[in-house]
């Protein structure tokens, strides 16, 4: 058995992006760049993963470090920007020596996917395979583009951009996409002979061809779709490649059964279950998951929630780290804190905050309302207004509610305090003892009427203005 080991280069400072961030960690529909060519290579069945990595490499090891298993996905240094070919060399260097095969793309091509790098490792496996396989597009604009030198219809070499020669070559539309399938004896040789004789005084990556083909090797091209391509070297770009991105996921949550109405965003990690139906204006980010038959309305931002099937979100929610059960209604204005559990047919209502605060099957908090650091039994209702007093400016308390209680309006639970099953909080009660089930907790201030006072008192106040 072969085996494929990918080197994705990303050690780039990406001057173009005029940032402090190095560019392959700037967010593509939520991820950052690197995130998609270490996909996409496991996803085409590479073992391993080594990344190159230079420019602002601390933010990418501790990324790539928490997000994909260590033994797959390894960083290595390129201490100087010497060019792609450079960069091959520091990552070829830390291939592990069962590898036969080295699949070897550019980090900022964040469209390619597994399908893509199939592709180019395709030729490979035949059984008498070529030296050298890359991906190449025919784009309507080249510049900026290493393109393909032929001669009598056989690829001789990669020419940059800037090292074109005359128009001819000027005028090639069949350019270099950056990713190269070889094996490691080939590649090893290959970038041995690399030279810095061009404009940029780098070693570049692609002088393998011209070697290859030098070499007696066949060479050959695999064609990708120019959308594919689309690399990251400016904002104008990322913003371009974003667009494409996000098309494209929600093209495929709607073949899979799902109504994303247009102006909504899914970003790359969400899930739509089929039914779901996801309104204009709606942005879904991280591991959200959206149950089947749910619905998320206009304007809610959800990060990282879990949306239970047949759930409603009405407008204009925002919600991260949270579950909301199924058929489980929250909003219009809701805001869900992390680590709020919304029970089955609960209901989280207009201008309610939740934090790390459980609501039991087919609880209610309507209406304007608190609720942090609390579990409140099925079928309980709190009114409007009702804050639990979590925080003492030290420490934060629990709020426990029993079953069936009900929390009359304005009422403030000075937490830790326990309202025990069934038991009733009479409106604009301050709580600050354990309520015992089934009893009523009152704390409030006698009402007295004085009859006839409020007609005194305006007879006053006008006697008082026409002496003026
Ligand atoms: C490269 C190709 C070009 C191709 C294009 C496709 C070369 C010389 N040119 O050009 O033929 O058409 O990609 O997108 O390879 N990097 C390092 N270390 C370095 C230099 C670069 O790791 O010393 C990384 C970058 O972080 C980036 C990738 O290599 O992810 C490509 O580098 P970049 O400078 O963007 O190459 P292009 O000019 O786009
Ligand atoms: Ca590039």
């Amino acid at each position: 058995m072969s085996s494929t080991t990918a080197i994705v280069l990303a050690a780039g400072q990406g001057t173009r992006m005029k940032s402090a961030l190095p560019k392959v960690m700037h967010h593509v529909s939520g991820l950052p760049i690197v995130h998609f060519g270490v996909t996409a290579a496991l996803d085409a069945g590479c073992e391993e993963v080594v990344v190159v990595v230079g420019h602002g490499r601390q933010a990418v090891e501790e990324y790539l470090g928490r997000t994909f298993p260590r033994d797959r996905v390894r960083t290595v240094v390129q201490e100087q920007q010497r060019g792609t070919g450079d960069a091959a060399r520091v990552g070829l260097a830390a291939v592990p020596a069962q590898t036969t095969r080295v699949l070897v793309m550019n980090g900022d091509v964040p469209l390619v996917g597994g399908d893509d790098l199939r592709a180019v490792l395709g030729p490979l496996e035949a059984k008498q395979p070529p030296g050298l396989s890359f991906a190449v597009c025919v784009v309507e604009d080249p510049t900026g583009y290493g393109r393909i030198v032929r001669e009598g219809g056989r690829v001789v070499l990669i020419r940059e951009h800037r090292d074109l020669r005359d128009d001819a070559e000027r005028a090639v539309r069949e350019i270099n996409a950056g990713i190269y399938a070889a094996s490691v004896a080939l590649l090893r040789e290959a970038l041995e002979t690399l030279v810095p004789n061009n404009t940029q005084g780098e070693l570049y990556l692609t002088d393998i061809v011209a070697f290859a083909s030098n070499a007696g090797e066949r060479v050959v091209t695999v064609e990708l779709g120019a959308d594919v391509l689309a690399g990251v070297n400016d904002r104008e770009q990322l913003e371009q490649v974003d667009r494409a991105m996000s098309a494209r996921i929600v093209s495929r949550w709607r073949r899979a059964g799902a109504t994303v109405r247009d102006g909504a965003r899914i970003e790359a990690g969400v899930v739509l279950e089929p039914d779901v139906t996801v309104e204009g204006g709606v942005v879904l980010r991280g591991k959200t998951h959206v149950h089947r038959g749910a619905t998320v309305d206009v304007g809610c931002v959800l990060t990282g929630v879990d949306v239970g099937e047949g759930a409603v979100v009405k407008p204009y929610s925002v919600g991260a780290d949270s579950r909301i059960g199924p058929r489980a209604q929250i909003g219009p204005f809701a805001h869900l804190r992390p680590e709020s559990d919304v029970g089955e047919e609960a209901h989280v209502g207009n201008f309610v905050e939740t934090k790390k605060t459980r609501l039991g099957r087919g609880a209610k908090a309507n209406h304007l309302a608190y609720l942090g650091d609390g579990v409140v039994g099925a079928g309980a209702n709190v009114g409007a207004g009702t804050i639990f007093c979590n925080y003492d400016g030290f420490r934060k308390h629990t709020t426990t509610i029993g079953e069936g209680a009900f929390i009359g309006s304005d009422s403030q639970l000075v937490a830790p305090v326990t309202i025990g099953a069934n038991a009733y909080v009479a409106t604009g009660t301050t709580v600050t003892r354990d309520v015992p089930p089934d009893a009523l907790a009152i704390s409030r201030v006698p009402q007295t009427n004085k009859e006839g006072y409020a007609a005194r008192l305006r007879a006053r106040f006008k006697a008082g203005e026409s002496k003026k």
